[in-house]
Formats: structure tokens, sequence, C-alpha cells
């Protein structure tokens, strides 16, 4: 992967591009070291663009062996390929046309990772964030979508399994010791969603019929010999696919879904549609040695991935500032799928222990960015836990301020309106605001404002006026390139405790909004009045973690024991506290 790019690309500069992909037919005759990849892409010319434009096509160490326009070889003079790119000129203003882009590619030299390489004797690819222009001369950007066909061509014996995205169309033999096949995937997808297996693999399978009663063929791929292993992540898959049309409402869309385990490969795993690739240690667990950690984690990144193929796929990113988009909500998506299939509290803390342990320092170094960032250099250097796990606190608070009926109506409206788009973070927040009727803009600015704030907090009761006064203080510390912050909107999950452990509900609150459950920090200062309290109260702050803040508030131990104490209390544990 390029680190550096020398080239710093900003948000602010975003425009579509000046041709609209229509389709995408691909060919492939694989061979480990000479790989031929024949590309037809139907464009036209975008109503209001440049009619004088020329497409310029992305590309990582290509090279061309052959261009074809509308079938007929194009003049040299009307076109540029260079590794890095092809410009073709003097295309028609509006009228569809066709390029036909043949690249000959090596994947046994890949060694990136990135684009269709070799592992392990078995073609894969990975495209997430920008291989594909390592494959082909092509749009390679998320707002680019387009329905796929793929023909793959290859040595029968040696590649037994020809897969890609999409439904199965048909294969037969192809001259001799050779096959192929064809998937079609009618789902616009953009270019890094893009798949390509080929080799020889064991199975394991089975079927899922979804709820509007559609029988999906369910396979797992993993290293022949290996398949027992892969039994807890089809189990964790099936329970993923029901969760999501239980939760989401959401069902799946193809009459496949595949998952391939591999041993090389760059990320935990990769959401390609219809063909899910995994690095095989999320896929494998042994039953004599795999840890309850080792399920655990198997069964949250098979849900992950499972999940993207809504929060992701079916609605994409405009383009890779809006990586939280996609891995905030589906972190959001997991983790609560966790928590239901297991302890909730466990799940939370473990949540919180890696937040803390692993984004806040992120957060509070040199490397600090926004959760949607404005300027990179090189996106991979994005796929970050601020991204990902600060994403997902974002989307956490949103379901706590809007409530869980508020919350669906967001989500739901999100998968109605974006369905098939490619979209921004402020088209997500949107969908929350028009479902609930609340202002969100300064709850945005979570995802443009870095840094972990400081919550300072002290209390006061007063027995004579029956009301305890909380006095709250936000500070969001400076971070590289934005030195001032505004004041957030801060929601913080707060109960009331008698000494007695029994919750106290005050008749009325001034100075804030509380809602029984979550009391509203907004201003830099601010005083809530809780009235109606007859004895002095221990109170609980950020109750869940929900909001990812620091919080300063000194209490008592006496006070933070009677609150352990409740803790417990509420989970079903006697604790050593009341015995002694
Ligand atoms: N898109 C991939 C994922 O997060 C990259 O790791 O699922
Ligand atoms: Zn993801």
């Amino acid at each position: 992967m390029r680190t550096d790019t020398g080239q710093v690309i900003h948000l602010a500069d975003y425009r579509p591009t000046d041709f609209v992909l229509e389709r995408v037919d691909l060919t492939f005759e694989l061979d480990p070291t000479e790989t031929k990849v024949e590309a037809r892409l139907i464009f036209h010319r975008r109503p209001g663009a440049d009619p004088t434009a020329p497409i310029v096509l992305d590309g990582d160490e290509l090279t061309l062996s052959g261009l074809l326009f509308d079938q007929v070889e194009l003049d040299p003079s009307r076109y540029d390929a260079t590794p890095e790119g092809l410009t073709v000129r003097d295309l028609p203003e509006s009228a569809p046309f066709e390029l036909t882009i043949t690249t000959i590619i090596n994947p046994e030299a890949n060694t990136k990772l990135m684009g269709l390489y070799r592992t392990g004797g078995i073609y894969c690819t990975q495209c997430e964030a920008e291989g594909f222009r390592r494959i082909t001369y092509f749009p390679d950007r998320p707002d680019v979508l387009a329905p796929f066909t793929v023909n793959i061509i290859a040595d029968k014996d040696a590649n037994p399994l020809l897969l890609s995205n999409g439904n199965f169309l048909g294969g037969a033999g192809y001259g001799p010791g050779k096959h192929f096949a064809a998937w079609f995937d009618p789902h616009p997808k953009p270019s890094y969603l893009f798949a390509l297996v080929a080799g020889d693999l064991g199975v394991v399978e089975d079927t899922f019929t979804t709820m509007s009663g559609r029988e999906v063929v369910l396979k797992i791929y993993v290293e022949h010999g290996k398949e027992p292993r892969a039994a807890y992540a089809m189990d964790a898959l099936k329970r993923s696919m029901k969760w999501d049309e239980e939760r989401f409402g959401r069902e799946y869309d193809l009459d496949i879904f595949m998952i391939v385990a591999v041993s090389d490969f760059n990320m935990g795993a990769m959401e390609n549609k219809g063909l899910n690739v995994f690095n095989d240690k999320y896929v494998l667990a042994d039953p004599e040695i795999a840890t309850d950690a080792d399920y655990a984690n198997i069964e949250a990144i098979i849900a992950h991935e499972y999940f993207h193929n809504w929060t992701g796929n079916r609605i994409t990113c405009r383009d890779w500032f809006q990586l939280c988009l996609k891995e905030g909500l589906t972190v959001y998506r997991d983790h609560e799928f966790s928590s239901d299939q297991r302890s909730r509290a466990v799940k939370r803390i473990a949540e919180v222990r890696h937040l803390k342990s692993e984004q806040f320092p992120e957060d509070g170094g040199p490397l600090a960015h926004p959760v949607r960032p404005t300027k990179y250099r090189e996106i991979n250097n994005f796929y970050t836990t601020t991204v990902y796990e600060k994403g997902s606190e974002v989307t956490r608070m949103i379901a706590t301020l809007l409530g869980k009926d508020g919350f669906k109506k967001g989500m739901d409206l999100y998968f109605d309106r974006h369905d098939g788009q490619a979209v921004t973070i402020e088209d997500f927040v949107k969908c929350f605001e028009d479902a609930s009727g609340r202002d969100l803009s300064q709850f945005s600015l979570w995802y443009h404002q870095a840094g972990t704030p400081l919550v300072t907090a002290s209390g006061s009761y007063d027995a004579a006026a029956g009301s305890f006064t909380l006095s709250l203080e936000q500070m969001i510390p400076a971070t590289p390139g934005q030195p001032s912050k505004e004041p957030m909107h801060i929601p913080l999950s707060l109960a009331l405790f008698g000494e007695n452990g029994g919750k106290i509900e005050p008749t009325s609150v001034d100075g804030a909004e509380y809602t029984g459950e979550v009391l509203h920090l907004t201003g830099r200062t601010q005083t809530a009045v809780f009235h109606g309290i007859g004895t002095r109260p221990v109170v609980s702050i950020n109750r869940s973690f929900s909001a990812p803040i620091n919080l300063h508030f000194d209490q008592s131990p006496a006070d933070l024991a009677r609150l352990a104490d409740n803790r417990l209390a509420l989970a079903g544990v006697t604790s050593r506290f009341q015995e002694v």
C-alpha cells in the first residue's frame, strides 16, 4: 500500500464524477503470474457535466494491454495510459459508450495484498479502500455504483472453485483443462466491495430461511480438513441473520452468502457483497483449544461483516471521509448483537475498557482526529479506533438521546430513504432529526471535534429546600488542527440513590433537560437543580458509559461503595460490602 501519495485530499473538494457508470462486465482469465482482466464498462456523461471533459480512471501499478471504444480499437491519440491512470478524450456528449479495457496482472507478485493476490495456492482479492485500481483502470471511489457481471476462467484441477459477488449464473467447461463460472450481482455496488476467490477449498454448508420465506444457501470455505472448526462461525452467521431481521428489520438479499477464510489477509475481515473474506483466525475455532474470548471474537466479526450488507453495502459512503458512516454504525450493531446474545453488562464493560485503553490515548495524542475527518493523505491510515469505536459510541449516543423507538424510527427512515445510495454523515443524522423532530446540530459536533471531553461535576444537597444541585462543566482539549472547541451535547445517563440504595425520583429538574434517565449537558457550564429530594442523594453519573468522556467527580469512598453495591444488587450478586 502506498503510505504517502504526497497529496492531501480534502473533504471540501468533493464533487461527483463527470461520468455515470451504468454497468460493469469483468472477465478474468486466471493465471498465477499473468492474469488477463477484461473490463467492459458502460458510461454516459452526467447531465450538466462539462461536455468536453475527458474520463479519468484510476490505476495503481497497471499496464494497459488493450483498449476498445464501442468495440473498436481506440486511436492512441485519444488516450493516455500510465500505471496510475487512464485518460480518454473526445467522448460523446450524452450518448452511452463502452470502454473495453484489458490489463495483465501478476497475482503471485502482489505482496501488498491489495487487489488480486495469491495466498496458500488460492486467488483472493481485497479492494477496500483503493485496491480495485490494482486490477483494472476504474473510477475507484465509493460513490460510483453499478451492477457487476463477473466471468472467471481458470484451470479446473487447481481451481475447482470460482467465486465472486452476487448470484451464481452458471458455469461449464472451457477448452482443455479449463472451466468458467459466471456471477451476477444485481445490487449496484462500488468497486471496493468487489471480490473474487478461486482455488481448492473445503466447505461447510447450511441454509437460512429469511423472514419473507426465501431460502438462502450459506457456505463457509476453509482449507481442506479444517471444516469442523468452522461450525461455530456458521452458527454465529445464522444467528446474525436472524437478529438483523428481528432487531433492524433487515433481510438478506441474494440467493447465496459465502465466507472464505484465508491465512494472509491485511484486515480482520471484509464485507464484499455476498462473498465475505476473513482472516482465518476469525473463522476457525478448535473446541479443544479455543478460549471463550476466541468464540466471542468470531461471533462479533462474523456479525460485523454480515451487518455491513445493509450498513455499508446497500447504503454506502459517498467518499472515504464518511468511513464512520458504515464502520461506526456497524460496530454499534455488532456490539448490540453481542450484548443481546451474551451478557449486556459484561459486553459493555469490555467495550469501555477497549475504548479507554485504545481510543482515548489516540484522541489525546498527536494522531487525534475527528470521527469524520476533513483531510487525509492516505485513507488506509484512517481505519482507526476513533472511526470505528468512537464512531460506534456516537451512534450509541444517538440511541440514548432518542430512546429505543426514536432510534428505530430514524434507522428505518435511513434504510428507506437511502437504499442504493452513497451518502454522508449529514444524510445519516438528518434521518434521526426528521424521524424525531429533535435538532441534532450541536450533537453533530461529536463527528467533527476530536478529543475526549472532560466533564467535571460537583454536587451539593440542601436539606431545608429538599433540593440537590449538580454543577457540570465540560472542557474539550485542544487537538492537532483544532485549538479551540465548541461545547458539545453530552447525554449523561444519571440516577440519584438514597443511602439505603433506593432510587430517588426528583419531582422536577431546573437548569437542564432531564428525561428521568438522561441529563443533557449542552452548555460549557451548567447547573441542574433536582427538586423533591428528601435525603442526601448518592449520584451515579454517566451510567453504562453513556458518553465517551472522562469524568471528574469527587465522591467519597463510602458513596462509591454504595454505588458499586447497588450495581451488584441489580446484577443479583450479594456484595461483601453488605456482609461486613
Ligand atoms: N471494512 C472492513 C471492516 O471493517 C475493514 O476491516 O469490516
Ligand atoms: Zn467494518
